[in-house]
């Protein structure tokens, strides 16, 4: 099963990939985790990215598509992205490359919270000078300006679902599961 889970910062993308990662024994695979990653290490994407993650920007595109070419191919069980495409033209590019290979997502997830829940979480959380208000208040601009728009790019897909992420987080991947089990029977009915 391949998954890809959008919404906005706090939303709970990495909360719902951990438990749909576990529920379906598939490779939750977080772009945003990654990155930090490399920061952490130190590697010279992490030196190029870091002062793009400390102001709550997108990384370009390129770094992002290059870094997660091989997780992405290697998960042969399926995945879950958390993260990823978070605008349309990173989802028209990875497709293109994902297409050939049979690897498409089959089904994607957007997890819609108002925003003073997202404020609420991210504030509470502290995740060093990313969840300072200023950038927290950044990145929601951000995900308005670039990934509100992959939403609508979306919209009318049978493969795309909302769900009201504000309830608990068992609440949200009960919510969820049912939705892909059901999107799965639908797919595997006889036309
Ligand atoms: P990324 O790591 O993707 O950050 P984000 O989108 O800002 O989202 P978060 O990880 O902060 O939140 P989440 O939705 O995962 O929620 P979580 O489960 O943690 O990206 C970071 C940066 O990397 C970007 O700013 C950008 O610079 C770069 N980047 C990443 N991907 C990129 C891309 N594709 N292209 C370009 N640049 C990219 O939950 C949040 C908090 O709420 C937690 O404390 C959690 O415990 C709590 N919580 C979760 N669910 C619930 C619930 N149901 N009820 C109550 N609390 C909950
Ligand atoms: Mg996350």
């Amino acid at each position: 099963m391949r998954l890809l889970l959008i919404g906005a910062p706090g939303a709970g993308k990495g909360t719902q990939a951990e438990l749909l990662a576990a529920r379906f024994g598939i490779t939750h695979i977080s772009s945003g985790d990654l990155l930090r990653q490399h920061v952490r290490e130190q590697t010279s994407l992490g030196q190029t990215v870091k002062a793009y993650l400390d102001r709550g920007d997108l990384v370009p595109d390129d770094l992002v598509m290059t870094m997660l070419r091989k997780p992405v191919l290697a998960a042969v069980s399926g995945y879950v992205l958390d993260g990823f495409p978070r605008t349309v033209e990173q989802a028209k590019a990875s497709y293109a490359v994902v297409r050939p290979l049979g690897a498409e997502v089959q089904a994607a997830i957007h997890l819609a919270v108002p925003r003073e829940e997202l404020m609420r979480r991210l504030l509470a959380r502290g995740r060093g000078s990313e969840d300072a208000e200023a950038v927290v208040e950044h990145r929601l601009k951000v995900y308005q300006e670039r990934t509100v728009p992959l939403l609508e790019y979306y919209a009318g897909r049978e493969w795309m679902f909302t769900v009201d992420g504000a309830r608990s987080a068992d609440a949200v991947h009960e919510d969820i599961t049912a939705r892909i089990l059901k999107l799965a029977a639908m797919l595997a009915e006889p036309t």
